[in-house]
């Protein structure tokens, strides 16, 4: 055979394997497609049907329960208290709701009303210090702010048997100055409804509600009906968002 006829015939053969082989990729190829719109079609069809996607998800999330109970906390707190009437209708609030918050009381009302401060203690919730006689405690000297706090730490232990190593400074003002001598830790807040300026509880929940996020300290009093009808709605729906209300220690430790 000459080199020539030779040639010919290899290049023959050569496309007779190329067409083979793109056949072959051809067939494969269209099976692949073939496949994926059998995907899409499936996915399209999952989508459109609304029970379908719900159960989708719920199966991608099958811990969603169990994350809103371990989920974003946050703290409310309550200063001035107790108060004979709203104090408790506040507790009863929180006990139907199974939500532990923050008081800080003044010594003057502890001694006041000792059994309400035995019931916030027994409900689980965390009472701190918020001077005896409702104070600016930077406007004091040294002695006073020693006897401010030192006296309502004691008509706090005297009712509950613990010590309570926080303190909320009336307006905020604080010096760090005494910070380690008296062994307290001031807690401060994060959003401020002002509730004490409006009775308006749809105005105070409104003011609250749309600013929370994760971690943060709301600042309420105990001493006003509508306060308190607002904490509780506040509560019901920061609920609903997934929102967990614990005490200030919880969150500060966490
Ligand atoms: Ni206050």
């Amino acid at each position: 055979m000459g080199v020539r006829k030779w040639m010919k015939r290899m290049v023959i053969l050569d496309l007779l394997l190329a067409g083979l082989l793109f056949f072959v990729h051809v067939r494969e190829t269209a099976a692949v497609y073939t496949a994926a719109a059998g995907r899409i079609q499936e996915n399209t069809a999952y989508c459109t049907d609304g029970n379908a996607a719900a159960t989708d998800r719920a199966e991608m999330r099958p811990d969603a329960p169990q994350e809103a109970e371990t989920g974003k906390k946050i703290a409310l707190t309550f200063d001035d208290g107790p108060h004979p009437r709203y104090t408790v209708k506040l507790l009863d609030g929180l006990k139907e709701r199974g939500v532990s918050v923050t008081f800080f009381v003044t010594g003057a009302n502890v001694e006041k009303y000792p059994e309400i401060v035995k019931r916030m203690q027994d409900e689980g919730h965390l009472i701190g210090n918020h001077t005896y006689h409702h104070i600016q405690l930077t406007a004091a000297n040294g002695e006073q702010f020693r006897d401010e706090i030192v006296s309502t730490n004691e008509a706090i232990r005297e009712v509950t048997g613990e010590d309570t190593a926080y303190i909320r400074p009336p307006y905020g003002s604080w010096n760090k100055k005494y910070e380690e001598e008296l062994n307290m830790f001031p807690v401060l807040w994060s959003v401020d409804p002002r509730d004490w300026c409006s009775d308006d509880k749809a105005c105070i929940v409104k003011n609250t509600v749309g600013r929370i996020k994760e971690g943060d300290i709301i600042l309420m009093h105990d001493q006003y009906p509508s306060s308190v009808a607002a904490a509780l709605e506040i509560i019901d729906r920061l609920q609903q968002e997934g929102y967990v209300f614990v005490t200030v220690e919880e969150l500060l430790l966490d």
